[in-house]
């Protein structure tokens, strides 16, 4: 039904971004004694770009199926399907800049987060510190900055659920009464069959983010027949106040590190290293839990408002089929995710490494900054 769209979109993605991004992979981690720093690093720079630009091209084709643009529907029956009309106008469908960007900075944290963690490990075992501490300050900035910007991406975001999928919106705040001021709440519960919502909420809160009035009616869940609204409306609002939550954690940290830092106090403080350790954890949650949001409240819909998810189903393939490619998918994924980790936490554990000779950097010498060696700053 939507081949045609996500066709071209992911074709997209295999040739421009997938060759750039595999093509310097290779240079970033086999080249580091073959080419010259410059070069390394501007493999480096390709890697990134390419993975910022395959980003473009699965959040366009998402984004699609979320708010369907620049397209007419050709066939009848089962032949039916959607076709392009507007290249232009499909890319830049309603959802796909917010959510791209909201993506790109999910991203920028998850990075940034990593970097903080494992330096501030470093920090807090006295090691590498002539390496660690400037890293961990070029993380932070990175960090502080993708932050504060994710909140305002995050309000853009949902400015534009609240007019393309305003479903989605009255399920992330547990919002029932048909058109009534909606509250914004800080954790609760949603009870689904006897609709109410109870927690901790700011009165009329979401009917202030949406029309900056505390008294504007939202339009609520009952608005809308049962058959198309969300059935999961209580994981739609934890995943969503998760996310909102962590965002907030990470903005409060950033905030008060870059604090600590202006006052020259940054790693004085050794339980700020070991939260900053473990809260590499934090954005990769939030990424999680975001995604969880934007598609578990776009159900019932493949494609929303085009196609159902009842519909999306092949009558070929039986459900112990399916059953059996995801348990399939989550073995072989679990397998990676525990090899990631291991060959991660080995390399952390080992330290940098010399950059010309490829040695375990020799603390008790002056030669511990590869990179400043190479300069010949030492
Ligand atoms: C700071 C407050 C935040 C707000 C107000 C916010 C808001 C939103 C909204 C409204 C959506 C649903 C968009 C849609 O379905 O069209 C969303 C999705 C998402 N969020 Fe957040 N968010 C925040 C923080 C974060 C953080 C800290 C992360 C990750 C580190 C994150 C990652 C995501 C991801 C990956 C998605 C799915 C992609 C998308 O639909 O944009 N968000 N967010």
């Amino acid at each position: 039904y939507v081949g045609d769209i996500f066709g071209s979109a992911l074709a997209a993605e295999g040739i421009f971004a997938f060759a750039v991004e595999s093509g310097f992979l290779g240079i970033l981690l086999f080249g580091w004694n073959r080419v010259g720093p410059k070069v390394h690093f501007f493999a480096t720079l390709m890697v990134f770009l390419g993975s910022m630009f395959s980003a473009v091209w699965i959040v366009v084709a998402n984004s699609w199926q979320q708010t369907p643009a620049g397209y007419h529907i050709v066939g009848h029956g089962m032949e039916v399907r959607a076709e392009i009309t507007d290249f232009w106008a499909m890319v830049f469908n309603p959802s796909s800049v917010d959510r791209l960007t909201h993506t790109w900075l999910g991203a920028f944290l998850a990075g940034s987060f990593l970097v903080l963690s494992v330096n501030a490990y470093y920090i807090r075992k006295n090691k590498y510190l002539e390496i660690a501490k400037p890293t961990f300050k070029i993380a932070l900035t990175v960090a502080l900055i993708s932050s504060l910007c994710q909140l305002i991406s995050g309000h853009s975001s949902a400015d534009g659920v609240a007019k393309n999928q305003p479903a989605k919106l009255a399920a992330m705040e547990g919002h029932y009464d048909t058109s009534a001021a909606a509250d914004m709440y800080l954790f609760g519960w949603v009870d689904n069959k006897k609709q109410t919502t109870t927690g901790l909420a700011i009165p009329g809160g979401l009917s202030f983010l949406v029309h900056q009035d505390f008294k504007a009616p939202i339009t609520g869940l009952n608005a809308f027949k049962p058959e198309d609204r969300p059935s999961q409306v209580n994981a739609v609002f934890q995943f969503y106040h998760i996310m909102i939550t962590i965002g907030m954690i990470l903005i409060g940290l950033t905030v008060y590190a870059s604090w600590l830092w202006w006052k020259g106090k940054l790693f004085e403080k050794k339980w700020l290293m070991m939260i900053f350790v473990w809260s590499v954890l934090l954005p990769q949650i939030g990424n999680q839990v975001g995604w969880f949001t934007a598609e578990m409240g776009r159900q019932p819909w493949v494609v929303y408002g085009l196609l159902r998810t009842s519909d999306g189903l092949s009558k070929n393939v039986k459900a112990e089929q399916v059953m059996f490619s995801l348990i399939l998918f989550t073995l072989v994924y679990t397998t990676l995710l525990i090899l990631f980790l291991y060959l991660l936490n080995k390399k952390i554990k080992h330290g940098p490494v010399d950059y010309n000779t490829k040695d375990p950097i020799d603390e008790s010498s002056k030669r511990d900054n590869p990179i400043l060696e190479h300069d010949g700053q030492h």
